[in-house]
């Protein structure tokens, strides 16, 4: 009797249902955390997961069986559309704990409306507010025991969705998994790094897919980074397609390149430059902080030309992961630029900025934070 009572029980509090606007979020928790096995040491980024994981299917025309459930593999068909085509887009976001123990994440809704943005680009389904947004939400509050309380750690949030047909002819799925996973994580780049101008390879021209978070841009990528890697350096600095003139991004990450009092970095105009949340929030603070910020096309040429004239103060990478990231060596051919980063300012005054806005040590006056 006891026992069927407390199974009763059980089963309520393991599983149970949300109505969010029109949408139902069905909860169902994992029996056990693993988080009493788990350790906040040295955690590398993206290799662990939470307890949990949202799911959501598109069939019909409709989201359907959105569900918070344990984490666990996915049973997919070998002729699944998205491993053969590519049809598959992601987002990275991250939930901060303040003191109190309250769960923030950092401006999700800047996420969701580049998501949906990407999703138009790789004819893919919009994802409602209330699965992105509200389902988000209730898995980080689910899980929000697993956001590491240290400096420079954060949960990392990835929400991505990739067609499903189980056929091989070319056309636009018209079903498609939604999901979001949590990963507890430490600082993406341990140590400033070293950046090789890429002129051959491109990794977006105009028309092209560079604005949209689009899986196969990180895959196109991959070979000339391993050839950077060849030759000691970490990242590439992308250009132009057209000329190889004008910088885009660093491997993951935006590029911001401080000119004397200016903060100078890619335009979005010729679609080719990912819309970065954190390069956002960055060219908010250094405006407040006084600098004039450029939003344009930036040379290679532009960029040695500052360093020769001693004006190029600082260069550094902005992306959810990686934060910012400083350079501290740029090779473009046969010149190289090497900057002593230990003695920057204008960067580490960013970070630090950012960093107590998201650890709830500063005042959130831009409303970035959103509690869940
Ligand atoms: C992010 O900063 O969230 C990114 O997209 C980088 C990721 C590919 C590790």
């Amino acid at each position: 009797m006891t026992f069927i009572k407390g199974d009763f029980f059980v089963s309520l509090l393991l599983n149970y249902s949300i109505m969010v606007a029109t949408t139902d979020i069905t909860v169902n928790k994992a029996e056990q955390s693993k988080l009493n096995d788990f350790s906040f040491e040295h955690l590398p980024f993206g290799k662990y997961f939470t307890d949990h994981m949202l799911e959501a299917d598109y069939e019909n025309g409709e989201w359907k069986n959105v569900e918070i459930k344990p984490y666990q593999p996915l049973l997919l068909s070998p002729s699944l559309a998205a491993l053969h085509y590519g049809q598959s887009i992601f987002e990275g976001i991250k939930a901060y704990r303040d003191k109190e123990g309250n769960a923030y994440i950092f401006r999700p809704q800047d996420n969701f409306r580049r998501f949906n943005i990407s999703a138009e680009r790789m004819a893919m389904p919009h994802v409602p507010e209330e699965i992105f947004i509200e389902g988000m939400k209730q898995l980080v509050a689910l899980d929000k025991n697993w956001i590491p309380n240290k400096e420079d750690h954060s949960l990392y949030i990835r929400p991505f969705m990739f067609s499903t047909d189980e056929v091989i002819g070319v056309k636009p799925s018209e079903t498609y998994k939604f999901l979001i996973l949590l990963s507890p994580t430490g600082p993406y780049y341990s140590a400033p790094a070293r950046i090789y101008v890429e002129e051959h390879y491109v990794r977006a021209v105009n028309g092209g897919i560079g604005y949209a978070k689009a899986a196969g841009n990180y895959a196109g990528a991959m070979y000339a980074t391993a050839q950077a890697k060849k030759k000691g350096y970490d990242q590439v600095l992308w250009t132009d397609a057209f000329e190889h003139k004008y910088v885009q991004e660093i491997g993951t990450m935006n590029v911001v390149i401080i000119i004397g009092d200016k903060a100078i970095t890619p335009d979005l105009a010729a679609g080719t430059i990912l819309d970065g949340v954190t390069r956002n929030s960055v060219l908010t603070i250094l405006k407040e902080a006084g600098f004039t910020i450029e939003e344009r096309p930036i040379s290679i040429d532009e960029i040695i030309n500052a360093y020769k004239a001693n004006t190029l103060k600082e260069v550094f990478g902005t992306g959810t992961a990686a934060t910012i990231s400083p350079i501290q060596e740029l090779r473009y051919k046969d010149f190289v630029m090497t900057f002593e980063t230990e003695k920057w300012t204008i960067s580490p005054m960013v970070k630090k900025v950012l960093t107590d806005i998201r650890e709830g040590r500063r005042e959130d006056k831009f409303g970035w934070m959103v509690k869940v």
